[in-house]
């Protein structure tokens, strides 16, 4: 049940275009699709075949006349019509029940309304159709529906008329002048309250924009709303591309398997992505309501005029769409802040999925489910992948490229060829090689190695990439790695680079094959390199700095993401020595550690430094980041050495952090700007290195933080700290947040996940009683990415107890949640597929955890292909 890339066909029959009704009832509605059909492909005479799932077929008629068997013939996932006519008029009709529909693909109830979400094969849960996206089709949908409890009917395009059908039900008639792919058909019924803004479109367009949401939360809105505002004269501002309807409508609902959709006119948002105001929502909340806003928004465009010709296509619309919002964000906060935090989740969730068993190009050649490539591969390395070129290409030559793309393909479905050579053609320019990137797998190593001739007064760099093999891919090529370089001189400063090929345009180096060297003349001393820097190319970096190279680098890099990566290894090196050294049974050397933390001690006293820059140069990687730069994953000790680098920190810097703390205290009212962000951020690491020891002082501080803060991001940064202490203090903690956000489900996700993500012993325990809480429920999502996704995938020290009890854990939950939602079910499981990265003992374990899914009678295609492929 494999589908590859290379047996792709065009489709045997176009839609031009569908008519639906929907008569909406909790648990049988009726869907009447009425599609206009061609023959555009295939065998002349070849039968028509619609893909349709868990449908219950009522009618078909071919040209206004009733068919029955043999004419027509229904299997579990296709209706096929035999001897259809060139073109034809196809009435189906179908019954549906979306109430009963747990998996959230398709049409389904949440709460009280009814929604969709058809990315990707979603379609045909709700009518037959030719449901892949190379087949385009103009919608007009009616919907019916009881008026006390649908007042609002929505679905893509303009609404055209409203009608009162009597006996107190009404109709509600939409039509999308665009062709669109089925994926991006969306429908929403329900009782919700709206907010209403307007934007004018630089050509003068007035854009209606509202946000529904359940009644009770529309002053919750403001800054989703905001959000849409800003993208959309920031995506005029940058690239030229206006919004092309008068309505822009956004629906959140509470029970939503992924971030957010961007269907056409019609974005549905997990409301965890909408919602938010100073009491309820994080500053990192803010932040990524602000980008997922801007995400779908920006699928207008790169998504919706031009979308995919088939999935192995998705990340022509999802690396692009991503990398246009990080820059939509990186204009409206810290461009290094942002490139850091990007950089960050690319190496925790793209890293290890590209060394591991579910490695795949961004461009993947074959699936079983399509929903299990969603993935950081597909989104965050695609969106490396065009970032890369326009670092060939320039800003200018890049939005020329882009220019180019929609003006060859504006209304079609296009392949990543497609989109490279628009780039290609608009800038003269073969970007053959560089299109490796697509197709080949795994993060490419390079390592850099120096040499300095002090008599020539020349500094040579040899460099060198390599690529490990991944499934399915023995054999790798040099990719065309494009590295940023800067030599320091003496006194922190950049050198000028002159190379024995020419001057280096704002150093920018080309690796393309395995093995190159480059000479950098008129270098007056040994320099200290500074290299990849913003972290152009998504590579793991060798290097010969030295410590002290380190810490230089630390003080007075230009780039600032390379100052922040220098801490970064620093700390990684002085972790690995430490661990590598307790594994063996030797005392670590904590004398090393000294020189690093007079370099935090710099970074917290450098005045021209932002706060926010300051709060992730000073904390630690991951204890999973050190684990991956290890040969074996010594879980306990990268723990252990970890918590004793923070205590350490913590108890050496003690006067320093009291005053960031001081000095980065908020005192005007909550906003949720950038600013004032960083200084949280700031205030709240110091706080929690303060901490570090969880003593009766620690416990002492935090719940003074906890009482004080009038916010939910200081709530929350002194409750994870309260989480881990022994004393009074945190059970009062957890239960006077509990009785204050019990009716509030999206703050509770963020109690659950606290204690999901506890380092203490008794953390499991914990996370099995709150599956029995109240507020908690299998069949919501978000709950369950709170509490078995926390404890799976941020909680490494528990979830690799060395008995085997998260595994068992994890294993059970899956187990219960495939049968109800295999798509969240199989995402939760991805874990357990690094168990070649530990010791013996816990790869027997996770072993048998992968085997006991495998095994289940009925298993969904979903976790039967994470399972299988990581085994
Ligand atoms: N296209 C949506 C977005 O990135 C995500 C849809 C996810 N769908 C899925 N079946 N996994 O913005
Ligand atoms: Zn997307």
């Amino acid at each position: 049940q494999t589908v590859r890339l290379a047996d792709y066909e065009p489709p045997a029959f176009s839609v031009d275009a569908v008519d639906l009704t929907f008569d909406l009832e909790p648990q049988r509605t009726v869907v009447t699709a009425v599609l206009q059909l061609r023959r555009t492909g295939g065998a002349p005479g070849g039968p028509l075949v619609l893909d349709g799932e868990n449908l219950d077929l009522l009618e078909v008629l071919v040209n206004g006349k009733k068919l029955s068997p043999p004419a027509y013939e229904t299997s579990e996932d296709a209706l096929t019509v035999f001897d259809p006519p060139e073109a034809l008029t196809l009435e189906t009709r179908v019954a549906i029940n979306p109430k009963a529909n747990t998996r959230l693909e398709g049409l389904y109830v949440s709460n009280t309304m009814f929604c969709t979400q058809c990315e990707a094969e979603g379609f045909r849960r709700i009518t037959y159709f030719p449901d892949r996206p190379d087949v385009m089709a103009t919608y007009r949908v009616t919907l019916r529906g009881d008026k006390a409890a649908y007042p609002v009917m929505l679905s893509n395009g303009n609404n055209v008329s409203n009608t009162d059908l009597g006996g107190g039900r009404h109709e509600a008639v939409w039509e999308d002048p665009f062709p669109k792919p089925s994926y991006l058909f969306a429908l929403v019924a329900g009782d919700l309250a709206m907010v209403e803004d307007r934007f004018k479109t630089q050509s003068g367009r007035d854009v209606t924009l509202r946000i529904f949401v359940e009644h009770g939360n529309e002053d919750r809105c403001d800054y989703a709303m905001d959000s849409l505002i800003r993208s959309m004269r920031w995506d005029e501002e940058r690239f030229g591309l206006e919004y092309d309807l008068d309505i822009f409508n956004i629906v959140a609902v509470s029970d939503f398997n992924m971030g957010a959709m961007e269907n056409k006119s019609l974005n549905v948002f997990n409301a965890k992505y909408i919602l938010a105001d100073a009491s309820t929502a994080t500053d990192a909340d803010f932040a990524n309501i602000e980008s997922i806003v801007a995400h779908e928004y920006f699928h207008n465009w790169t998504g919706n005029r031009v979308t995919c010709r088939d999935w192995f296509q998705l990340s022509l619309k999802e690396g692009l769409t991503v990398f246009r919002d990080q820059e939509f964000s990186s204009d409206q906060r810290s461009r290094p802040v942002k490139r850091i935090q990007d950089v960050r989740a690319l190496r925790a969730r793209q890293f290890p999925e590209d060394s591991g068993p579910l490695s795949h190009p961004v461009r993947p050649d074959a699936y079983i489910e399509i929903n299990n490539f969603y993935t950081a591969t597909v989104y965050e390395k695609g969106a490396e992948v065009i970032g890369m070129m326009q670092t060939l290409l320039g800003q200018d030559g890049f939005n020329d490229g882009l220019r180019l793309y929609f003006e060859r393909h504006d209304g079609q479905a296009v392949t990543c060829d497609d989109f490279v050579a628009a780039m290609a053609d608009a800038n003269g320019k073969d970007l053959s090689h560089f299109k490796r990137w697509y197709s080949q797998s795994g993060t490419p190593e390079v390592t850099v190695t120096s040499a300095y001739d002090a008599g020539k007064k020349a500094y040579t760099l040899t460099l060198e990439q390599m690529t490990r093999p991944t499934p399915g891919q023995s054999e790798k090529q040099p990719l065309h790695i494009p590295l940023r370089i800067g030599l320091l001189g003496a006194n922190g400063g950049d050198l000028d680079l002159v190379s024995d090929s020419g001057a280096l345009d704002g150093g920018l180096v080309h690796l393309t094959e395995e093995r190159q060297t480059v000479t950098f003349t008129n270098i007056p001393d040994r320099p200290v390199l500074s290299v990849n820097r913003g972290f152009g190319a998504p590579i793991a970096l060798n290097t010969d700095q030295t410590d002290a190279d380190l810490a230089f680098l630390m003080a007075h890099d230009s780039d600032p993401f390379a100052r922040w990566e220098a801490g970064q290894q620093y700390a990684t090196r002085l972790m690995k020595a430490a661990v590598t050294a307790m594994a063996s049974g030797e005392a670590g050397d904590p004398k090393g550690q000294d020189a690093f933390v007079a370099a935090v001690k710099n970074i917290l006293e450098d005045n021209s430094l932002d706060p926010a820059f300051k709060a992730l140069a000073i904390t630690l990687p991951t204890e999973e980041f050190v684990g991956e730069q290890l040969p074996v994953v010594h879980v306990d000790e990268i723990h252990a050495v970890r918590a004793a680098l923070r205590r350490k920190i913590g108890a050496d810097l003690q006067a320093e952090f009291r005053a960031a703390m001081a000095a980065n205290e908020v005192r005007e009212p909550f906003a949720p700007t950038a600013e004032q962000a960083g200084r949280r951020a700031l205030r709240n690491a110091a706080l929690a290195y303060l901490t570090a020891d969880y003593g009766p002082e620690a416990a002492k501080l935090a719940k003074e933080s906890f009482d004080r803060a009038d916010n939910m991001t200081d709530t929350i940064a002194a409750l994870s700290i309260l989480t881990e202490v022994d004393g009074p203090e945190r059970s009062a903690a957890l239960e006077a947040f509990e009785t204050r956000w019990k009716d509030n489900a999206q703050v509770m996700d963020k109690w659950f996940a606290l204690q999901a993500v506890a380092s203490r012993p008794d953390t499991l325990s914990h996370v099995k009683a709150l599956t029995k809480h109240p507020c908690f429920d299998i069949r919501n999502p978000n709950k369950v990415r709170s509490l078995v996704g926390a404890f799976a995938m941020a909680n490494p020290v528990r979830f690799h107890a060395k008995d085997g009890s998260g595994y068992t854990f994890l294993a059970d939950s899956v187990i219960e949640l495939d049968s109800l939602n295999p798509q969240v079910a199989a995402r939760m499981l991805g874990t357990l597929g690094s168990w070649r990265r530990y010791d013996a003992d816990r790869q027997a374990l996770m072993r048998s955890a992968l085997e006991r899914i495998v095994a289940v009678p009925v298993l969904s295609k979903d976790s039967y292909e994470i399972a299988s492929k990581s085994l």
